[in-house]
């Protein structure tokens, strides 16, 4: 009876004899030395550490083995799959730092090439301007009352109780139309809407017109031919100038913060009696509440900002239009739209409100 079979022949087992070992590591490794991308590499990988790789399945024939030489066989199995793992390993953090390297490089994008995109418009500050005032009135209940921009001489003027030889005609230099005797103007400011208000409407009159209005101004930092204005107007029974005052300090407070209230300066104006200048509180030193005027630049030190005109509304023009001074009383205001933009967004040069430079009217941002 023969004895226990102590000796072993690896070579019966072929994948496990050590020059077959060898091979399929230094297979491996080439490989995975010759994967040029992590493609490449997953591939390999596959191919020489995955389930079905020879080292795998030599890995499984070392149960076949008698007791004594699975150990050696073992260790030799191990040691190639282990130098395999390290090389995949290393290859795939050189391959890894290659590829984010060409993307840095290939995904760069050049910021400063020029694009095909067109800027979107935005609306005008103006006109948001525009709307905001008026608003401030339509809240308290007055209504919006517009007029065209050519208007009757009549209308622009005499109404007003400006005749033809009145000297204040003078004080607004006006565009006329041809031909002459059409007796029509580019309306040299908003209160003619006043005239068309109270002709075409009976008392309570409250109304407030926002518009574009034109004067032969030559065009600089603080004036030009085109400009906007406000127009307020109030008829009804025992109007004073109180209301006025009050209608105006909410106004002013409502526009540039609480606390902002108006001064009147005696001035003249045809279609009122009395009447005033309007002056402002300044809102950034408050006239010495917040800061010194002297050192203010906004009302350049003092203390107050120019705003419009306003008054009584003279009783010529409550004949004029129609309605009986015996009856009722009222009173009317105008400011400058444009002046108002400026000293409130600190607008240094009035042609930049009207040449048309989306980026001007962008830098306020969109307003609905
Ligand atoms: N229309 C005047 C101007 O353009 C402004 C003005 C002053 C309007 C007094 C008024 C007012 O309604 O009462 O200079």
């Amino acid at each position: 009876m023969s004895g226990p079979n102590t000796e072993y022949d690896p070579v019966e087992v072929t994948p496990l004899r050590a020059d077959e070992v060898e091979a399929m590591r230094d297979a491996a490794l080439a490989a995975i030395a010759a994967a040029a991308d992590l493609e490449e590499l997953k591939q390999a990988r596959l191919d020489h550490a995955g389930d079905r790789s020879p080292l795998a399945l030599a890995n499984r024939e070392i149960g076949a083995l008698p007791p004594q030489a699975r150990k050696e066989a073992g260790a030799r199995v191990g040691q190639a799959r282990g130098a395999v793992n390290k090389a995949l390993g290393e290859r795939t953090g050189v391959l890894e730092a290659e590829h984010e390297e060409r993307m840095l490089v290939e995904e760069t994008v050049d910021v400063t090439l020029p694009t095909s995109r067109r800027a979107p418009g935005t609306r005008h500050p103006i006109t948001t301007l525009s709307e905001r005032i008026a608003d401030v009135f339509v809240a308290m209940g007055w209504e919006v009352a517009e007029g065209p921009q050519v208007e009757a001489e009549w209308l622009n003027f005499d109404a007003l109780n400006l005749g033809a030889d009145h000297p204040a005609r003078t004080m607004q230099d006006t565009f006329w139309l041809e031909p002459a005797v059409a007796a029509l103007v580019l309306r040299t400011h908003t209160s003619p809407v006043q005239a068309r208000t109270m002709l075409t409407r009976t008392p309570p009159i409250y109304v407030v017109c926002p518009g574009r209005v034109y004067r032969t101004d030559e065009i600089d930092a603080t004036h030009s031919p085109v400009f906007h204005q406000v127009e307020g107007l109030v008829i009804d029974k025992g109007i004073t100038m109180a209301h006025l005052k009050g209608s105006l300090d909410h106004f002013a407070a409502a526009m540039f913060g609480e606390g902002i209230s108006t001064r009147f300066r005696p001035s003249y104006f045809p279609f009122t009696e009395p009447s005033a200048e309007v002056d402002l509180v300044c809102f950034v030193c408050r006239n010495g509440d917040a800061s010194d005027p002297a050192d203010c630049r906004t009302c350049r030190g003092e203390g107050w900002i120019e705003w419009g005109g306003c008054g009584v509304v003279n009783p010529r023009v409550l004949v004029a239009c129609g309605v009986d001074p015996d009856v009722y009383t009222g009173f009317a205001f105008g400011m400058g739209i444009d002046r108002t933009l400026m000293f409130r967004h600190n607008v240094e040069d009035l042609r930049d409100v009207f040449e048309g430079d989306v980026r001007f009217a962008a830098a306020f941002g969109v307003e609905i």
